[in-house]
């Protein structure tokens, strides 16, 4: 919809087709406007809420009972498919889990609990989180960083989420049994922290779309929603911090999180 001019005479505004509105009218355009915006926003939540909610649900049911049924299953074919049938219910269930975050952050939580928070404890919380994946990929981290000391932030809770995603990608788009690398490093005002792999890395034509909503590349049948970059790059940019990647010398790529010192 195209905008209408600002120019204004005496309670009156011109419309993009030329006539005139009078002040009651654009008032009453406006509130139409506020009320389906606040409709699309209820629609979205309650979207959000069904996905979070309705569909989590019985995919917790599918991969409860796979486990069941692996475990007490001795024919090793059955095994091979309910483990296929457990990683999609868990590739689901993690992109349900991105959406989910993507729609907090656009939501805004920003102004609001913002808190100390220590990117080395964070770090830490990450890599357990991440245990299962390292393990079942093999990866090995090396974390290069002194692990005594602190790396204050005034951050939000969603943060975690952001320095997450990159090092999840880290792990999924690395060959096997590799080594990934994580630096945190004082530079003046801001603590930077860097993830490096050894992948098939991202050439400069796509080191800025990799960020968009939904923008995703299959590399070797790995599974992603497409949307954990772009949570990054709207949380980094919430805290006042920047992202950037750069090639890795050995192959592979670098993702740079800059974010200011609490
Ligand atoms: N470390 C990496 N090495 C190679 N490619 C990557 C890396 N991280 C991200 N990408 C590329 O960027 C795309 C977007 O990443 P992301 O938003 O995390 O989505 P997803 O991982 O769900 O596909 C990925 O699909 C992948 O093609
Ligand atoms: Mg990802």
């Amino acid at each position: 919809m195209k905008r209408h001019t600002d120019d204004t005479e005496g309670g009156i505004h011109a419309s993009e087709h030329g006539s005139r509105l009078t002040e009651r009218e654009w008032h009453q355009r406006e509130e139409q406007l506020s009320e389906e915006l606040a409709k699309a926003h209820r629609l979205r939540e309650m979207l959000v809420s069904i996905m979070g909610h309705d569909l989590r649900t019985p995919l917790s049911v599918i991969l409860g009972y796979s486990g069941l049924i692996k475990k007490q299953s001795n024919d090793e074919t059955v095994k091979r498919f309910i483990g296929k049938i457990e990683s999609a219910a868990m590739n689901a269930d993690e992109m349900i889990r991105d959406i989910k975050t993507y729609s907090k952050v656009k939501g805004g939580v920003f102004e609001s609990d913002l808190e100390e928070i220590d990117l080395n404890a964070m770090l830490s919380d990450i890599l357990r989180a991440l245990d299962g994946k390292i393990e079942e990929h093999g990866i090995t981290i090396d974390m290069m960083y002194q692990t005594d000391k602190r790396f204050p932030v005034l951050g939000n809770e969603l943060l975690k989420n952001a320095f997450l995603h990159t090092i999840d990608n880290a792990i999924k788009y690395s060959p096997e049994h590799e080594t990934v690398t994580l630096t945190l490093d004082d530079v003046g005002s801001d603590w930077v922290f860097g993830v490096s792999d050894h992948g098939d890395g991202i050439p400069d034509d796509e080191k800025d779309s990799v960020f968009e909503r939904f923008m995703r590349k299959e590399k070797r049948g790995i599974k992603g929603s497409g949307i954990g970059l772009a949570i990054t790059e709207s949380v980094v940019d919430a805290h006042n911090g920047s992202v950037r990647i750069e090639d890795n010398p050995g192959g592979g790529c670098i993702f740079y999180i800059t974010v200011p010192k609490a």
